[in-house]
């Protein structure tokens, strides 16, 4: 019987080798406005190591790891969550644009007022019995996507004086292994407090990090029911989706 890790070895050595990003186009280790990078940046040159097996391979989750209905993060509930619901669409690709199926995206955010529903988060804002804020899917053969949810409000961080994170929903992916891991941060087309926020700022590149920035879609709104955000996610390469460091 071949395992999950097995499965995942033979799909990503099929890919090798795996290009390193480009300078400027992933958040910079130190990044002095983003007060949390100044103690936990390398204080040493990195060291650039070879990708062996364990880089090239790793989890590949079945359908069975994801419960239907986890996608949809309006109906995990007795009652409706409050706020604006959306649709946040789109596609997984590879460093040269091709499609990643049957990969896992997780994804967790705030409620509409800014409040996460964890004993950590004590922002001033109500919590939505409601809403737990955590969603699974599984792409498709086309590495399609989608969930439905309700817009993140802003919420307030302390970095700096009068700090307030930008809407962001956080996402978490694997591809095809473990060097092709994502963690981000999507957010939406617009919005004031991007150009104040060090954690967005913190990618150089300009066009690198508003690859972070969903795109408002007409064609996947739906009528009477929710807006539509697109969201292609490229794990590696030239056109890759930052991470969040
Ligand atoms: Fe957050």
């Amino acid at each position: 019987m071949t395992t999950d890790f097995q499965r995942g070895a033979q799909l990503a050595l099929k890919n090798r080798p795996l290009r390193r990003a480009q300078p400027g186009a992933q958040p910079d280790y130190l990044y002095p406005p983003y007060g949390s990078s100044v103690r936990r940046a390398p204080s040493q040159p990195l060291v650039l190591l070879p990708h062996t097996l364990s880089e090239l391979s790793g989890p590949v989750f079945g359908h069975d790891r994801v419960t239907p209905g986890a996608a949809d993060l309006t109906a995990q509930h007795d009652g409706v969550p409050l706020g604006e619901r959306i649709i946040v669409s789109g596609r997984v690709l590879d460093e040269d644009g091709r499609a990643i199926p049957e990969t896992l995206i997780e994804i967790w955010q705030c409620n509409a007022a800014g409040r996460y529903a964890h004993r950590m988060d004590t922002h001033d804002a109500p919590l939505d019995p409601n809403f737990s804020g955590y969603g699974r899917v599984l792409t498709d053969k086309q590495g399609r996507y989608s969930f439905t949810t309700i817009k993140p409000g802003a919420y307030p961080w302390r970095n700096h004086p009068n700090a307030w994170r930008p809407a962001h929903v956080h996402l978490s992916l694997f591809g095809l292994a473990m060097a092709t891991r994502l963690v981000t941060q999507m957010y939406f087309p617009g919005d004031p407090l991007l150009a104040l926020d060090p954690i967005y700022n913190s990618t150089a590149n300009p066009r690198a990090r508003e690859r972070l920035v969903s795109a408002f879609d007409l064609d996947s709104t739906r009528p009477e029911w929710a807006l539509g955000y697109l969201f292609d996610i490229v794990l590696r390469g030239r056109d890759a989706t930052p991470m969040e460091q």
